[in-house]
């Protein structure tokens, strides 16, 4: 078997363009959707992913900021340009970029962002309400994953599915998810027994570990859908995921490439989450 891509770019694309969409009806009340993004320090990465963000608000109609600080900034400092952007009408979605420098208590700048603008729904309130149920934001890089099985049109209800990782971003905001889609869940984690024994039941496997070949073909049921949330480079450099694409791809059913995959949607639904907070503010 030769699994079917689940192309993120594409899917990214599709839902750009609704929030686009969305954007311009929000526009024509007189409001225009605004994300600040703020960025202490100079990590090289930090400042891609941050540029990234920013251009993806102006290709989609958003209004955007961006705040940079010298990285000897202090945490009293960032948490009154916190509390200003709070205050600010224009600013529907807030997102201070991590990791932080280490003098600063990232947790710290996360609560005092108003839970209406956590618009990576890292805030305790946002992990509140989606383990609840309740309206809130939904982080970003799950919420993907989740609109990925969605445009396969997968039906989780009693599915078993299998994420391997329990980082707070990723791995268990997705598990919350798809239980709340009504599959029966497993989080497995650095200390799992025996995780190929429980892939091997899975009809959906998430892989957010961030180490290269977690999941190999051996591990996999035929026909599962397979999401690698990993962002790893490999011997020669080139970006990989969690997942052996090349063995698995020949056992599962759907797969996410990397890049391609579930690292386009990211971005995707930042914008989708700033577009509902402006949509919320507006009612
Ligand atoms: N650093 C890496 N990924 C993310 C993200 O999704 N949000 C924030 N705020 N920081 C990050």
């Amino acid at each position: 078997m030769t699994a079917q891509l689940i192309d993120g770019n594409a899917l990214s694309k599709q839902l750009r363009t609704e929030v686009a969409t969305r954007a311009q009806a929000l526009k024509a009340k007189g409001i225009t959707p605004g994300l600040a993004v703020v960025l202490v320090g100079d990590n090289p990465a930090s400042q891609v992913y941050v540029r990234n963000k920013v251009k993806a608000c102006e290709d989609s109609g958003l209004h955007s900021v961006l705040e940079k600080y010298e990285a000897t900034m202090t945490e009293a400092d960032l948490l009154a340009r916190v509390e200003a952007l709070n205050n600010d009408p224009a600013i529907h979605g807030i997102l201070v970029q991590l990791p932080l420098p280490a003098h600063i208590d990232a947790q710290k700048v996360i609560e005092a962002i108003s839970p209406a603008k956590d618009v990576d729904g890292f805030h305790i309130a946002s992990a509140g309400a989606l383990m609840t149920g309740m309206p809130g934001f939904w982080p970003c890089t799950p919420y993907g994953c989740i609109k990925m099985l969605e445009s396969i049109g997968y039906d989780l209800r009693g599915k078993h599915a299998v994420v391997i990782g329990r980082s707070n971003i990723v791995g268990k905001p997705m598990a919350l998810m798809l239980l709340q889609k009504d599959a029966t869940v497993t989080v497995a984690h650095s200390r799992t027994q025996n995780l190929k024994a429980l892939t091997q039941q899975a009809d959906v496997i998430v892989a957010a570990v961030g180490k290269r070949n977690v999941l190999t073909a051996d591990m996999v049921k035929p026909g599962a859908v397979v999401l690698d949330v990993g962002m790893n480079r490999n011997d020669e450099g080139k970006l990989c995921g969690d997942v052996d694409f090349e063995g698995v791809k020949e056992v599962a059913s759907h797969i996410t490439p990397v890049p391609g995959g579930v690292g386009p949607m990211t971005i995707t639904m930042l914008l989708v989450n700033t577009l509902e907070a402006a949509e919320r503010a507006s009612k």
